[in-house]
């Protein structure tokens, strides 16, 4: 280690000992005989005294020292002076009386100042993302997120569920949003569509008697960007198997206040409020109703449409996505009234934000079937986008349902933040750019030559 501490931890007990501390400069105070140094890192910020005796040299070194230069430090840990004891952060009542000075690397001008009252715009920020992370507010939305996402796992290895790894190059995933596209070099005229969620493979792994899954899954959706939507996102994503709605709503429950109290030292109040898709319509006009008390307003809403009327395209559309299972009360319906059948299909949601959606599936294939033509889906058209699944129900299909969170949605309402871009490290804007990489780019004509690809305008390329 190049360090003997971090700038977070040095206290009282430390008084006398030497310390070598790593961390970018906070703050730079030059007082004639006598400058400070803040010097930060993930952990904190301790306060290092430069003085011109005993060493000169190193003090010489100090004055030249700019804001979020990278330095090595060596010194005597001391107590601060009376009265200059800095009670707001943790290392507070001492300093590092510095005899060497390295200096690691060095911070050009900076294009906004490290710290929590910046006023750069976002484009600023994420082009410069890497300064943006080192205030103290994003590095906590971080540690936030990373906390949560470890009790999350926790809760669900401790009930038996596994975390299973499903494709990015995949095949097309119907949840309403237009699919990313990645042409295939070794297939040529073919295209992977990245999983606008992991829904098939999910419903495959229980087929596979896999039981219990998990899996803190990258989703990419092309759509329209709003504050709490990217066209990359992460979901918290379950499925079980032999189990009916109430089994996952009261585990949900369950998990949400386990987690809430364990990582944040939060108690919210279980059973959740629910209500009907039709009650939340008609006494909220919304399907993401703000409803129940303090902390956080979680609320469940249930008995969902299953179906939709499409007027421009004069078709019914499913609610949800296609596997969802009708009501079984509602069976009947399905050949005389599809606007009475309800779904088998819950949302969460929190604040008046939709935090989580699921259902319990179809594991009939006559069933899925008889759904897939009500939307006017071909029997080769089937085949064709979900064969491998309607192949998997043909070999033994348990019982099983699911749900899914937006991970990235959660901890922007945990953390306070005004958008779902403060708690993803390297957001897109609302144009889908990735200001930081410039993506997406040209490619160049080799690259498009082996994917077999032509543009329309083909002067359009990169080198
Ligand atoms: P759904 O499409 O409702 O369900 O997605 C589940 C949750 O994912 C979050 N979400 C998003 N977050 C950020 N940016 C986006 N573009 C975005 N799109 C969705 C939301 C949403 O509630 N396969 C089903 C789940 C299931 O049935 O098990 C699914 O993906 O918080």
């Amino acid at each position: 280690m190049l360090r003997t501490h971090t700038c977070g931890e040095l206290a009282k007990e430390d008084v006398n000992k030497e310390a070598v501390l790593c961390g970018w400069v906070a703050a730079r105070r030059d007082h004639g005989k006598i400058i400070f140094v803040d010097l930060r890192d993930r952990y904190g910020i301790t306060q290092i005294v430069f003085l011109p005796k005993p060493d000169k040299e190193t003090y010489e070194k100090a004055k030249k020292i700019r804001n979020e230069d990278v330095l090595k430090i060596k010194g005597a840990v001391g107590l601060r002076p009376k009265n200059t004891e800095n009670p707001n952060i943790a290392t507070g009542l001492v300093e590092v009386c510095a005899k060497d000075l390295e200096v690691i690397s060095s911070a050009c001008d900076l294009p906004f100042s490290v710290d929590d009252s910046t006023e750069a715009s976002e484009e600023v920020r994420f082009t410069h993302r890497y300064l943006d992370l080192r205030r103290d507010k994003i590095r906590n939305n971080f540690i936030l997120r990373h906390k949560l996402n470890q009790e999350f796992r926790n809760f669900l290895n401790q009930e038996g569920f596994l975390e299973i790894e499903t494709p990015f190059l995949t095949k097309s995933t119907p949840e309403g949003a237009r699919d990313y596209l990645v042409p295939s070099r070794l297939s040529p005229n073919k295209f992977y569509a990245l999983p606008q969620s992991p829904q098939l493979f999910k419903q495959i792994l229980m087929v596979g008697g896999m039981d219990k899954y998990y899996q803190i899954a990258r989703c990419f959706r092309d759509e329209d960007l709003r504050k709490d939507r990217q066209p990359e996102f992460t979901q918290l994503d379950m499925e079980m198997s032999f189990i009916d709605q109430e089994d996952i709503i009261s585990l949900i429950e369950r998990m949400m206040a386990g987690v809430f109290s364990k990582a944040l030292g939060v108690e919210i109040k279980t059973p959740f409020e629910r209500i009907s898709h039709k009650q939340a319509i008609e006494k909220y006009n919304s399907d993401k109703p703000d409803i129940g008390s303090g902390q956080y307003r979680f609320a469940w809403v249930l008995d969902f449409p299953l179906f939709e009327f499409n007027p421009e395209e004069k078709s019914w559309q499913m609610c949800h996505h296609p596997f969802t299972s009708p009501h079984p009360e509602d069976m009947q319906f399905l050949d005389s009234d599809l606007s009475k059948v309800r779904a088998k299909a819950y949302d969460l949601v929190l604040n008046g934000q939709e935090l989580g959606s699921g259902s319990i599936r179809i594991h009939d294939i006559g069933l899925q079937q008889k759904i897939f033509s009500i939307l006017g889906i071909s029997e080769t058209e089937a085949e064709t986008k979900f064969g491998f699944l309607l192949r998997a129900f043909k070999h033994g299909a348990p019982v099983h349902g699911g749900i899914a969170f937006g991970l990235d949605r959660l901890y922007a309402i945990i953390s306070g933040s005004e958008s779902i871009r403060e708690v993803i490290a390297f957001p897109k804007t609302q144009r889908g750019v990735c200001p930081l990489s410039d993506a997406p780019s040209y490619v160049s004509e080799k690259q498009l030559k082996e994917l077999n690809l032509k543009l329309s305008e083909p002067e359009q390329t990169g080198k």
